[in-house]
């Protein structure tokens, strides 16, 4: 095909589709938790260290090969060489597992939304706990396809708004969707926040928070908590900044953007950890029957801790609907970034246009997503399949991508001077040595960890039949199509060996 690439109208419009794919649900409920359970007030250290020689410089990475080989995800590595194609399709298949489970948080969210009105989920922290597992999810265990009618409703509705986001293209869906939701996301969650400080019990959450213990700062697994929050968040290292910004101008200030969008995650970060343990300061002093043994990230912290302070404060159900829709703006965008992965490699492969690669890619997405997530069972897979594509996925294909990019190929220099070349930020030995040693160590150290815990403990005690099928099978059955695919031939990109000319 002769299809000319999209783009964004302009450098803020990528910041922006940026800044919403990276603030997500690990700004709002993972953050506070691992800070809180990694020294409070000392652990912003090996966090800020995290993000300035890791999280940011790959940011820089994932840029300038997007923009310097102007392709989705395998299309770039494909045009670095022949050999490299398989990494993209690593990442690509890795976005697909995410997407699959990522909607469903969303529909969770935009029912609770609704629950918040009645608060029909009861008054105490028990009662808003059993809701959910029991009589919201219906949680059990094992394999079944026992489908929860609103949940699946709603699912659908997900990733309808999704792909006619999608099929609406890079600027008219993506980009105007961020600027849409971004500022409306911060202008909601700064009101949340506020509205926090003012509670009952507030600087005693802030106490907890943030008392440092200094201690922990000769712990490696604090160390190694921080890059793996920093990765996560950034959502870096796994196609999705290779795929927006290879829509991208040719004259566009890269590490710039890159500056913003590190430092706005960041700080919306510490603005949710800041809201979020104010607000649990209130829950443990109210009427609730929460301990802070009781309160942890993740799903309990949005769909039980904070449906028990929606009971118990004044203005609750004003509240709920407002913390529930900052979740669904968060969330959608992220949510867009991770299908506009897969929809884009598809579109370079076999040469169709947007809608028909939507149609093509995002329906069967939608199905999986709908046959596993809504149902019974649904938890548990989600649970799974979130704990294998982060802790081995996302941390193996970043640690393949430097290490073919950095070492196999020895671009690393070609990058440096891509960078350069068009922005006002310049990177040098530093950044190498960022992406060569310092980062490829930690990745190693930290995927190694978790493979052998893996290993020697089946994750949360799920039976081993389960575990098999969603997490290692998954992880080999990634391996394996990757290959596969790199394999088929192109039919939808031109000059496949080295950087196009225009
Ligand atoms: N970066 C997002 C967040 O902080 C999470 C995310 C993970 C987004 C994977 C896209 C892909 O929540
Ligand atoms: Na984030």
């Amino acid at each position: 095909g002769t299809r000319k690439r999209e783009a964004f109208s302009g450098r803020s419009v990528f910041v922006f589709a940026a800044i919403g794919s990276a603030v997500g649900l690990g700004n709002i409920w993972r953050f506070p938790f691992v800070a809180y359970d990694n020294g409070g007030g000392a652990f912003l250290i090996p966090y800020l260290v995290a993000l300035l020689s890791a999280g940011i410089p790959l940011l820089f990475f994932d840029y300038a090969i997007g923009h310097r080989f102007r392709g989705s995800a395998p299309l770039s590595f494909r045009r670095m060489n022949r050999f490299a194609e398989p990494v993209g399709w690593i990442q690509v298949l890795v976005a697909f597992v995410i997407a699959i489970y990522y909607g469903v948080i969303l529909a969770w969210a935009a029912c609770y939304a609704w629950f918040s009105v009645d608060m029909r989920w009861g008054e105490t922290y028990e009662e808003t706990s059993s809701f959910f597992a029991e009589e919201f999810l219906q949680a059990g265990s094992g394999f079944g396809l026992d489908f929860v009618p609103l949940i699946t409703i709603v699912l659908v509705v997900v990733w309808v708004v999704t792909l006619g986001i999608l099929i609406a293209g890079v600027q008219k869906g993506i980009g105007r969707t961020a600027l849409f939701f971004i500022p409306l996301l911060v202008v909601l969650f700064a009101a949340l926040v506020i509205r926090s400080l003012f509670l009952e019990g507030a600087l005693d959450g802030l106490n907890t928070f943030f008392t440092p213990n200094w201690g922990v700062l000769s712990d490696p697994g604090v160390w190694i908590a921080a890059y793996g929050q920093i990765f996560f968040s950034l959502s870096v290292g796994f196609g999705i900044m290779i795929t927006y910004s290879s829509y991208v101008k040719r004259k566009s200030n890269l590490t710039s953007s890159g500056l913003v969008v590190g430092f706005s995650n960041s700080a919306f970060e510490v603005l949710a950890g800041i809201g979020v343990f104010a607000t649990l300061g209130f829950l443990v002093s109210s009427a609730a029957g929460a301990g802070w043994d009781d309160v942890s990230g993740g799903p309990g912290l949005a769909f039980i801790a904070f449906p028990a302070l929606v009971s118990q404060m004044p203005g609750g159900p004003i509240w709920g609907v407002v913390f529930f829709i900052c979740l669904i703006l968060a969330g959608l965008t992220s949510m867009i970034s991770i299908v506009e992965v897969v929809i884009s490699s598809f579109q370079d492969k076999v040469g169709v246009s947007r809608t028909t690669a939507v149609l093509a890619v995002g329906v069967p997405m939608a199905v999986i997503s709908v046959l596993l997530m809504p149902t019974e069972t649904g938890l548990q897979n989600l649970d799974i399949m979130d704990k294998f594509a982060n802790s081995i996925g996302i941390v193996g294909i970043a640690l393949i991508a430097l290490i073919v990019v950095m070492f196999a190929l020895r671009l690393g220099p070609t990058l440096r001077d891509h960078l350069n070349s068009v922005s006002s930020f310049k990177v040098g030995p530093i950044w190498i040595i960022c992406m060569a040693v310092v980062t490829p160590i930690v990745l190693a150290y930290a995927l190694f960890g978790e493979i052998r815990s893996l290993i020697s403990e089946p994750y949360e005690g799920y039976d081993a039949a389960v575990l098999g099928v969603w997490g290692w099978g998954m992880i080999a059955a990634i391996l394996v199509l990757s290959v596969i695919l790199s394999l088929l031939p192109w039919r939808g990109a031109r000059h496949l060996d080295g950087p196009p000319a225009t």
